[in-house]
Order: C-alpha cells, then sequence, then structure tokens
C-alpha cells in the first residue's frame, strides 16, 4: 500500500481552511447594477424576458437605487426605455439636456450623490431603425459621422453629472474623441468605461425587448461593429487601442461564454477590468431557477465567482441586488 505524499483534501476538509486558501472573493463592492428607465411616475412595467427586472420611472429608480447603494454597490449603469415619438433617423434625443438619461442622472446625483453614476454611449436607443450610429443610404452605419453624434451625447451625459460615460458602440476613434472632449468642456474627472471588446452577440435579445428597440432592428444585424464572437487577439488589439485613446477601464462584454478574454486582458494590460453578464445569460439562468432546475443562489455566486476569478475587477449583472442582499445575510 503507498500513500499520496500530497494530500489536497486536507486543506478542503474544514471551512476554516477552505477559508483561509480561497483565492477569489466576491463583495457588493465587485458590483454593478444595470437598470432600465422609463418616462411616467409610480411605474415598474417588468421585462418578460428578464423575469425580476422592472423598466422603473425616475421616482421609483431613486429607491432601487438607494437600496442599492445601502447594500454596498457602488454604481449603477443607465439604459433608457426612448418613447418612439423621440426616436429619430439622427438620433438627437441622445443629446438632448432634458432628455431621459440626462433627467436621470441629476435625479440620482442629487439624491444620492456617492453612489457611481454610468451612462451608456450609443445611439441605438434613439434611432428608429436600433442602430448603434448613423447609416447611409445602404444602412451601413458610418463610422466618423456617428463618432461626432456621440461626443455630443457623452458630453451632455457629463454635464448632466454622471461619473462615467461608457461608449457601447463600437466605432473606431470613439473613446479619444470623446475624452478630447470631456477635457475641453472641463470634464477632467468623468471617467470613461470603454466597450472594448463588444461582441456582435445574440445573448443581447432580451435587453433589445426591455429597450423595445429588438422592434426597430427588426432582422438587422451589428456585425460591421461589433465584433466576431470567433476572435480574441482582435478583443486585445481594441482594448490596446481604447487604452491609448484614454479609457480609464475596459470591458469585456458578454461574459461567461468570453472568460478567455477577460483572462487574456486582465493578464496583458493590468488595468480595470469589467465583465457584463449580460441580459441573455440573465434570462437563461433565470429560466432554470423557475423551472426548478438550478439553485438560483448556488448558481449566481458561482457564476459571479468564476467571472471574477477570470480576471474581473467588477460585473455588470442585473442579479446584483439580490446578490448583494444575499452577501449581507451570510453575514
Ligand atoms: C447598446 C447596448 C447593448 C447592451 C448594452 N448596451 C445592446 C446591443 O449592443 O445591442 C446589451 C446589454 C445586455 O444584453 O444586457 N449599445
Amino acid at each position: 500500500m503507498s500513500y499520496p505524499h500530497t494530500r489536497l483534501r486536507r486543506m478542503r476538509r474544514d471551512a476554516f481552511s477552505r477559508a483561509l486558501m480561497r483565492e477569489t472573493d466576491l463583495t457588493p463592492a465587485d458590483l454593478i447594477l444595470p437598470v432600465f428607465v422609463r418616462e411616467g411616475r409610480g411605474e415598474r412595467e417588468p421585462v418578460p424576458s428578464m423575469p425580476g427586472v422592472d423598466r422603473v420611472s425616475i421616482d421609483e429608480l431613486l429607491h432601487v437605487a438607494g437600496e442599492a447603494h445601502a447594500l454596498g454597490i457602488p454604481a449603477l449603469a443607465l439604459f433608457p426605455v426612448t418613447p418612439p415619438e423621440a426616436k429619430s433617423l439622427d438620433a438627437r434625443e441622445a443629446w438632448n439636456p432634458d432628455g431621459l438619461v440626462q433627467r436621470t442622472v441629476r435625479a440620482l446625483k442629487q439624491e444620492i450623490p456617492e453612489l457611481g453614476v454610468i451612462t451608456d454611449v450609443a445611439l441605438d436607443p434613439f434611432t428608429t431603425h436600433g442602430q448603434d450610429g448613423l447609416i447611409d443610404a445602404t444602412g451601413y452605419v458610418v463610422n466618423d459621422l456617428t463618432v461626432e453624434a456621440l461626443v455630443k451625447q457623452a458630453v451632455s451625459h457629463a454635464e448632466a453629472g454622471a461619473d462615467i460615460v461608457a461608449p457601447s458602440d463600437m466605432m473606431d476613434g470613439r473613446i479619444g474623441a470623446v475624452r478630447a472632449a470631456l477635457e475641453a468642456g472641463g470634464h477632467v474627472h468623468t471617467r470613461i468605461l470603454a466597450y472594448s471588446a463588444k461582441y456582435a452577440s445574440a445573448f443581447y435579445g432580451p435587453f433589445r425587448d426591455a429597450l423595445g428597440s429588438a422592434g426597430n432592428l427588426g432582422k438587422g444585424n451589428k456585425y460591421t461593429y461589433q465584433m466576431d464572437p470567433a476572435n480574441s487577439d482582435e478583443a486585445l488589439r481594441e482594448i490596446a487601442l481604447d487604452l491609448d485613446e484614454g479609457a480609464d477601464m475596459v470591458m469585456v462584454k458578454p461574459a461567461m461564454p468570453y472568460l478567455d478574454i477577460v483572462r487574456r486582458v486582465k493578464e496583458r494590460f493590468g488595468v480595470p477590468t469589467f465583465a457584463y453578464q449580460v441580459s441573455g445569460e440573465y434570462a437563461m439562468l433565470k429560466a432554470a431557477f423557475q423551472n426548478g432546475w438550478l439553485d438560483e443562489r448556488a448558481c449566481v455566486l458561482e457564476a459571479l465567482t468564476g467571472i471574477r476569478r477570470a480576471g474581473a475587477d467588477a460585473v455588470l449583472t442585473y442579479f446584483a441586488l439580490d446578490v448583494a442582499r444575499w452577501l449581507r445575510d451570510e453575514r
């Protein structure tokens, strides 16, 4: 009979030694809550493909934000449900100083100044065709004209008080253009979270339902600007460019099917790296929970720990409030 020289099970035997050797942690401070804001008062409208997620009016959002802050979640990411009559070919509602996003930012910063507010810089909630940019006669999203529009949008967010602007459009050169305009406008503290490695993913479907942009996009797709899911070296080039242009943080999106990208980015660049567990990832997990096929709490904590272990400093997740409550109750 020979005995194993090294017994890895020894350290796994008791909770105290498991706790001591745990490499990755998950705290509310690692989470960002994405929220859908709509017009009206006292509104909480469920998103059918995202059970547990609502489109809420600003007054209701202040309650959600208050809870997030009390639970230790550092920031919210805002996404507007734009009424159809405010959408146009030139997306001008995107930089309306009294637009829904701008009003929401002001309300949040007035009510809970310590809570970070992240705004999405992209035109899809505001275009009649649901593309993230301006299109030419063939339907192609034109890069440089779009960047000019994105700059106006980002500056209007900064003027409203946004702490972080997050270009999610994947146009070339937008980070540099936004950074230059922010500096010129005196918004030197406004941070940029670049959605640098954003893939042309089918997992965004429920999000487009939530915003009501799915109908606008129709059979269209975003292949000419979002990345091919088959690519990884290209993601590193995108990240390098965005950092060079002035990004403060970078993002990989979606999260779970792209954890190798998160790891490569973190290892190569060593910069604040975020991952977005997107609407489709939320929807598929929720569907399994609702069917009783998976255990919600255990699977959500495992999924998020995995994203952190891959190298993400923070995770955008629609589970943020639930997770923060579970972590609080554990203590
Ligand atoms: C818009 C945007 C999208 C998401 C965040 N910002 C959708 C898209 O690019 O079509 C997706 C988020 C999610 O699915 O949860 N530019």
